[in-house]
């Protein structure tokens, strides 16, 4: 809901549980006044923006403007007019001179939520949602700023956008135009951001915020490995159950800014949105830009509670409609097990083999196309290679469709090989700055798809190679980040454009292939993780997590993950021991469960399969089957963490309705003399009684005895009983959450269980 008291001038957006307020300060500044657990009774609210105070309020207590402007709790910050913290906005007027002042015009309140132009944003319907727009404007610059604020009816969200206009009749440019800016009292705040590399994605980093700035971002064109646009800023000592935390997500997959800053008032101002690095955007008079969306949540019970909010919203209205709630494909993908070298018979090996495992889809991954036998060539020559796959494409999906299997291909439509037909004809399609040779990544550049000649041409290849087989999955892959980011074609004032309209060429394609092929499942992928963030998952609605498949390593990847993004938008598969990319041996079951937490897949040669493992696949597809409604559908618990306690990592899902849970427990380090593990369930109904039961996965205590009686394996339940292995007990849901229940020691290391607890 969404009110506006004239008495006060306070704006007061709430959702279920939390309030955020603004107010209009001396009747012309938009000050903010409060975001936190709900309020009610907004009485003598408005004195929190502290006008009596000096050195605030001009007309009240006859201090200088900067003082206040340096001071005044912003909703929206303007850069070069005496707020000397991070601006929001930046504007050079047409002298080329900086500074901008916004001053409040009016506002609108409306249900629902229009979709921003361009942009990838959450969804929402007049039933589930109102928005308030507020205009802003500098009446020297003839600029107005439009501040929307949605706030959702059933979940704790409130997303923000801001679209600037210039309504003068002079050129401005825009030298930044962040998307939110958050300002509070500084009480002694921590802040979670992820950090990571190529393989070890989205690692949580926890912190103090303390004076000066702490900030999270990208500079590479992409979301990339390192950063993500996210922050958690929270009270000290917050806990996944405990804590008041301030979540921000930016809906954007290209160069972003997540900062927190700490200044002399201890103040606090988070601040997210578009790099203004290298960022400069004209505005003639009439033109608009509209900046990308910013997700805030708030939780007054830790970070359980943030994370299951973000859940919920992008689960429910950023994901793709189609996918959001359907069952995905378990997929069997060909690259760590082939690499390029592979044929039509190769993969039709592979799909007779996943065809008898239970598999659902075959993935072809990057080799089928032009000359690309390695990645020296190939990018940019969306043809198919007929010496390795003679027929085609069409040929190729027929026969494995005639096996039962789907099929599914990799492309990356945003990259060049310099070794390529393409490129031979079209060198100045890719980035370049004058002068310079540009810089290759994994032996590629990228192609400027902002301009219009390249981007018809390569979505006619690409257009014309999935229409030409009955292809159901598209891995779309983009595997270096941008640099030398120019081109030959814009004026010099407008170069500094590029780097978003790259973004927002990016999101027109994808959107052009949903469009065009409604039915295909569209996985995103950028060198594993580096563009998992909330602008793809609007277009697809899995993204590959990482190429790390270890499943320790996946651990701390996906714990990370699943901070903000849901189970099911996590690409894991199975792979092959030792692992490629850290050379660890794991048990194939404890890789199995791992990545039952995400989409779960094969990514391995089925050709070759110990007897073991081959018998293993079905059934572990089978319990897949079982747990992945939860998995996709439920809340998520985070209940230990390996990186916290080095031992063991636990989470667990749970129905919507509490009828159903699964925990899985995964033990990393086996230590002498160990104790059995005391882990308390979350989201249970106190009420309720639970059947325990448990698959240990052929694991052994430490006299040798297997800890199964019965695994899911000679489990009833494969044909429709209760449980999946060995029977735990009955409990009820108080007793499972506030005393706990024991998980066995194991021997050895890297051993996993799954636990269902049943409404019985
Ligand atoms: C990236 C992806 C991999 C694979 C290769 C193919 O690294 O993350 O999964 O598709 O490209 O070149």
């Amino acid at each position: 809901m969404i009110t506006y008291d004239e008495n006060q001038k306070v704006f007061h957006l709430s959702t279920p549980a939390t309030s955020y307020v603004i107010g209009i300060v001396d009747g012309v500044y938009l000050g903010h006044v409060y975001y936190g657990k709900k309020l009610e009774d907004l009485t003598g609210v408005y004195s929190l923006l502290r006008t009596e105070e000096n050195p605030f309020t001009p007309s009240v207590n006859l201090r200088e403007k900067v003082r206040f402007m340096e001071t005044v709790p912003a909703e929206y910050s303007c850069g070069g007019t005496g707020d000397y913290r991070e601006a929001g906005l930046g504007v050079l007027n047409a002298q080329g001179q900086y500074g901008c002042e916004l001053h409040y015009k009016s506002y609108t309140i409306r249900p629902g939520k229009q979709a921003l132009c361009g942009l990838p944003s959450v969804r929402g319907c007049e039933s589930c949602c109102d928005t308030l727009e507020i205009v802003l404007e500098d009446p020297v610059l003839g600029l107005e700023a439009v501040l929307s604020y949605t706030a959702y009816r059933d979940m704790d969200a409130i997303t923000r956008s801001v679209r600037i206009k210039n309504a003068g009749s002079d050129k401005l440019v825009l030298t930044r135009v962040l998307s939110a800016v958050l300002d509070q009292d500084q009480e002694d705040y921590e802040v979670i951001t992820l950090h990571g590399s190529w393989g070890r994605e989205r690692r949580i980093q926890r912190r103090k915020t303390g004076y000066g700035s702490v900030s999270a971002e990208s500079l590479r064109g992409e979301t990339g490995h390192q950063d993500q646009p996210f922050l958690a800023v929270m009270t000290p000592g917050t806990t996944q159950t405990s804590g008041s935390v301030y979540g921000m997500n930016l809906v954007y997959s290209g160069n972003f800014l997540a900062k927190v800053q700490t200044d002399q008032y201890d103040k606090m101002r988070a601040a997210m949105g578009i790099h203004p690095e290298n960022f400069r955007w004209p505005l003639e008079p009439g033109e608009e830009f509209q900046a990308p969306e910013c997700v805030l949540v708030y939780s007054d019970e830790g970070l359980g509670k943030m994370t299951r909010t973000f859940h919920d919203l992008y689960r429910d209205h950023l994901l793709p409609e189609k996918w959001k709630d359907r069952e995905r494909p378990v997929l069997v993908n060909n690259w760590e097990a082939t690499m390029m070298d592979f044929t039509t018979d190769v993969l039709l090996e592979f799909a007779q083999e996943a065809a008898k495992l239970g598999i659902d889809m075959l993935v072809m991954d990057d080799g089928w196309f032009g000359q690309r036998d390695n990645d020296d060539c190939g990018l940019g020559d969306w043809y198919i290679n007929e010496k390795k796959l003679p027929g085609g494409l069409k040929r190729l999906s027929e026969e494995v469709n005639k096996l039962g299997l789907k099929f599914g291909i990799w492309i990356e439509p945003e990259m060049i090989s310099e070794d390529s037909d393409l490129y031979r004809a079209h060198p100045d399609w890719a980035f370049q700055l004058k002068g310079r040779t540009p810089g290759n990544w994994r032996h590629q550049l990228v192609l400027d798809l902002t301009r219009d000649e390249v981007f018809e041409a390569v979505y006619g290849q690409i257009y014309a190679s999935l229409s030409t087989g009955n292809i159901a999955y598209v891995k779309w892959d983009m595997n270096r980040p941008l640099c030398d980011v120019g081109n030959l074609v814009l004026p010099a004032g407008r170069q500094g454009e590029i780097a978003h309209r790259y973004v927002l060429a990016v999101y027109r394609m994808q959107q052009r292939l949903m469009e065009d092929f409604p039915d295909i499942l569209f996985e995103n992928c950028s060198s594993g993780g580096a563009r998992f963030d909330p602008g793809m998952l609007s277009f697809s609605p899995q993204i590959w997590t990482s190429d790390d498949t270890d499943a320790i390593e996946r651990l701390y990847i996906q714990e990370g993950t699943a901070i903000c993004y849901p189970l099911s938008t996590m690409g894991a598969h199975v792979s092959v021991c030792p692992n490629m990319q850290t050379g660890r041996t794991v048990p194939f079951d404890t890789r199995a469960l791992v990545a039952m937490a995400g989409t779960f897949g094969y990514e391995l040669d089925v050709r070759h399969l110990s007897e073991e493992d081959r018998k293993a696949v079905p059934r572990q597809i089978a319990l897949f089957r079982k747990v992945n409604p939860v998995v996709r559908t439920g809340d998520y618990y985070r209940i230990a963490s390996n990186r916290e306690n080095g031992y063991f990592d636990c989470w667990e899902v749970v129905k919507k309705d509490r009828s159903l849970a699964y925990m899985t427990f995964v033990q990393t380090l086996s230590q002498p003399n160990m104790p059995s593990r005391r882990i308390r369930l979350q989201g249970l109904d106190p009420d309720k009684m639970y059947a325990v039961s448990c698959d240990f996965c052929g694991a052994r205590d430490f006299d040798g005895r297997a800890l199964d009686e019965r695994s899911f394996a000679d489990c009833e339940e494969n044909s429709g009983g209760a449980g999946i292995g060995t029977e735990i007990g009955t409990f009820q849901g108080r007793t499972l959450m506030n005393a706990g229940m024991l998980v066995p020691r194991a021997a050895g290391d890297y051993r996993a269980f799954l636990y269902e607890l049943r409404e019985v």
